[in-house]
């Protein structure tokens, strides 16, 4: 794997940089995906995730076509199963070409292990609870722990989770961070936002940002914005 952002954030005031961002490809097709890329790869963007949704529509294909164009890809399955069907899942999609891939820290230390045996460079992420559901941020800091005790290279957590676990897990574990909104614009439906400044203040490695961009009506501008907003 080819090095990306070190975990370690960006010092303070420094402006965000389109590299520390991952676009969330939630789009339907394979086409829309090829083309957000095709026009955010020159701006710098190098991080994009796939999530289930259009991995099940358009299948590994979509993982293989936009690595071809020079994507980086955070495949977000989320896997939870025993240790041995992770470990397969795991060893098939780091042959596809994806640098980053999440599964539940719920799942067990048993299972992050069998997983990690069978990434190579490709590192995972562990998920711990579910935003949608209520947490303690104790209980938050201790999956993510044990999580990475049993071999993930980091975790996927809110922003308000980030100050927290940067703390508790040092400066080498990757915090990748969705519900990234520029300051003071619409939350849509997510529930506990970010400005990608307060993230990578608090120790983020990298932002996912979805709609802001992809919803724009000029994906290079609302990137433009995010970017001058921060
Ligand atoms: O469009 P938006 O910026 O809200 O997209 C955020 C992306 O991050 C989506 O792909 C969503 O599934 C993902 N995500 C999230 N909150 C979590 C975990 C993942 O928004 N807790």
């Amino acid at each position: 794997m080819t090095p990306g952002p070190s975990a370690t954030p960006s010092p303070n005031g420094q402006p965000l940089a389109a590299s520390q961002i991952c676009v969330a490809l939630d789009v339907p097709t394979l086409l829309d995906a090829s083309e957000l890329v095709a026009q955010l790869v020159p701006m710098g963007v190098t991080w994009f995730k796939v999530g289930s949704s259009l991995f099940c529509r358009e299948g590994p294909e979509v993982v293989r076509r936009l690595v071809g164009q020079g994507a980086r890809v955070f495949l977000d399955l989320k896997l939870h199963d025993i240790p041995h069907q992770v470990a397969l899942t795991v060893a098939a999609v780091r042959d596809l070409g994806a640098e980053l891939l999440t599964l539940h820290a719920s799942g067990g230390s048993e299972m992050i292990g069998a997983a990690a045996r069978e990434a190579g460079s490709m590192r995972l992420l562990a998920v711990t609870v579910l935003t949608s559901l209520e947490a303690a941020l104790e209980q938050v800091v201790s999956l993510g722990k044990q999580a990475v005790d049993a071999g993930a290279g980091g975790l996927v957590c809110s922003p308000q989770e980030v100050a927290a676990l940067r703390q508790a897990l040092g400066d080498q574990s990757w915090l990748v961070v969705p519900g990234i909104r520029p300051e003071g614009d619409d939350a849509q439906d997510q529930t506990r936002v970010g400005s990608p400044r307060s993230a990578l203040r608090d120790g983020a490695t990298l932002l996912v940002v979805g709609r802001p961009i992809t919803r724009a009506p000029n994906p290079i501008v609302g990137l433009q914005r995010l970017l001058s907003a921060s």
